[in-house]
Order: structure tokens, then C-alpha cells, then sequence
């Protein structure tokens, strides 16, 4: 395969996934969604961040978090799954670095909520993010709220930043999960880019790997952001596919054939 960095003269991967929070694209919604997670985390409330697949949620949380500082904030991060309550108790017990084995819901919840008390004593402030939260079953949201709900104080003490597809809202909206929706004081959205934020968008991504011309023609931006309704993760792989065909063919600039190219290679 035709080595296309050396083609463009890149100096580092461009479109990766793992690009770092300093540098990313300041889209509306990823603004948005982060004055969000924090006036939540400021208040103890609960914050709820939705996107379709390859929207950026993930990347949010990251951007999120990577504003709190660490001499202030105690940040328990989950990757959600379709486990029972046990398990996701295990798993937040895993992100305070306790090993809890134990079978009972009541000792971990014990353990969990002493951990948290310790926490707050030493003037930090705990705060729970859960990605994927969509694959939760309905009895861990039921559940959830407790964490941070302390005998005779009402004050809950555990801000929840939950993030996840859209049916996150439906399980939010049961009856049974009332109690943690109740207190859910931001809800974010992440759309897809409108058309004209695509230009900069790759633009943004090029500059990041050394860069700095438009190796994109409008047609190919187009092309672009029509074949990824504007979702990032999309976006980037088709970018960089179709930067693979130009490469191939000794452009030095990708057309909207180039981008044809690439859609024809992913699903
Ligand atoms: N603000 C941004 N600036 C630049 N690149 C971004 C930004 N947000 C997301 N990306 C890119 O888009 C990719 C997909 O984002 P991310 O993994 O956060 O989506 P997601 O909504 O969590 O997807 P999934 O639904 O599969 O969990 C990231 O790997 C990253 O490369
Ligand atoms: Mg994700």
C-alpha cells in the first residue's frame, strides 16, 4: 500500500481516535455538553449526555473530566455493560481501587458509600461517570441513586454524569428510575456536524497531524459529510480512507471520487 503519510508529508497519524483533549475540534455541542457535566458536578446533580454512535460522547466525557483537577475531584469512571447490579457496584468499587468480592448489593453499596465519605473528608469531590450508560439494565438505574444517599441526610454527596445512545432517555423516563432522573439538571445532545463545520472539522484534524493546507476539495468535503451525517467517527474514517485512494493515485488533493472510493471499503 502506497504509504500515504509520506505522500502528504503528515508527521503524525492524522484522524486518530485517540486524540488528545488539548486537541480537539470546539464544536457547539461539545461546548455545551462540558458547561453541562460540570454545573452538575458543581451542584451534586446528575448530567446526561446522548449522541448518536461516533457522535463524540465518549470523547465529551474525556474533554469533561480532563477539567476537573485531580487534587480537587476523585473521578470514578465506568464503561457500563448489560451486567447486573452486582456487577456495576464491582466495577465502581474497581475504579476506587477496593476489591469488594463479596455477593451482597448491601455490603458493596456499604463499602462504596464509606469510600465516598473518606473522599469528602479529605475536601475532594467524588464524581461518577458512566459511557454507554444506555446498556444498563433497568434495575441499575433504580438502584443508582442510593449510592450517594447517606441515612437521615437527604444531601446526596455523588455527582452522576451518564452518557450514552439515545434510548438512554427512554430507561431514564421509566418509572422505576425516577429517582436518579429526578435529579438530572443538564441534558446534552451531540448532533452531527452541520455541512459548513466540516471544512474546518478536517481542516482541524490535518493541522494536528502537520498539516496546514486543505487537502480536501469542496466536493470531497461534501461528500464527506453527506456519507457521515456529520458523525466524527465516520467523518474520520472516510477522511482518511479516502486519503489512502488519492495516495494511491499521486493526488495531492482528495476528490469527491476519492471519498466514492472509500465509502465503497466501509460499511
Ligand atoms: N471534539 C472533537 N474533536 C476532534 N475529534 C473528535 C472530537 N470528538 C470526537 N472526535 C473523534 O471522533 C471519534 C469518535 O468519538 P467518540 O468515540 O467519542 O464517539 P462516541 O459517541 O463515544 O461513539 P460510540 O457511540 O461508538 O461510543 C473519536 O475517536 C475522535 O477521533
Ligand atoms: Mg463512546
Amino acid at each position: 500500500m502506497t504509504n500515504y503519510k509520506s505522500v502528504f508529508g503528515f508527521t503524525k497519524e492524522p484522524f486518530t481516535q485517540e486524540i488528545r483533549t488539548e486537541e480537539l475540534y470546539m464544536t457547539g455541542g461539545l461546548k455545551a455538553a462540558t458547561e453541562r457535566f460540570l454545573f452538575a458536578i458543581s451542584i451534586g446533580a446528575v448530567s446526561v449526555i446522548t449522541g448518536e454512535v461516533g457522535a463524540g460522547k465518549s470523547t465529551a466525557l474525556r474533554y469533561g473530566v480532563s477539567k476537573l483537577h485531580p487534587s480537587l475531584y476523585r473521578v470514578i469512571t465506568v464503561v457500563a455493560s448489560t451486567g447486573s447490579c452486582l456487577e456495576i457496584l464491582r466495577q465502581i468499587c474497581m475504579g476506587l481501587d477496593v476489591e469488594c468480592k463479596s455477593l451482597s448489593i448491601a455490603v458493596l453499596l456499604k463499602t462504596i458509600r464509606g469510600i465516598i465519605t473518606e473522599i469528602a473528608q479529605k475536601k475532594q469531590i467524588p464524581v461518577l461517570v458512566i459511557d454507554e450508560a444506555q446498556l444498563m439494565r433497568l434495575e441499575v438505574f433504580a438502584q443508582l441513586h442510593t449510592l450517594g444517599q447517606f441515612e437521615m441526610d437527604s444531601k446526596p454527596i455523588l455527582p452522576i454524569i451518564l452518557s450514552g445512545q439515545n434510548n438512554l432517555i427512554d430507561k431514564l423516563m421509566y418509572y422505576t428510575s425516577k429517582p436518579l432522573s429526578s435529579r438530572v439538571v443538564g441534558r446534552s445532545h451531540l448532533e452531527g456536524l452541520k455541512s459548513k463545520d466540516m471544512s474546518e472539522y478536517l481542516k482541524h484534524h490535518l493541522e494536528i497531524a502537520g498539516i496546514r493546507e486543505q487537502l480536501f476539495s469542496d466536493e470531497a468535503i461534501l461528500a464527506i459529510h453527506q456519507g457521515s451525517g456529520g458523525l466524527l467517527r465516520r467523518a474520520n474514517i472516510l477522511a482518511k480512507t479516502s486519503l489512502i485512494a488519492a495516495a494511491t493515485e499521486k493526488c495531492h488533493m482528495v476528490s469527491a471520487e476519492h471519498v466514492r472510493i472509500a465509502s465503497s471499503e466501509i460499511i
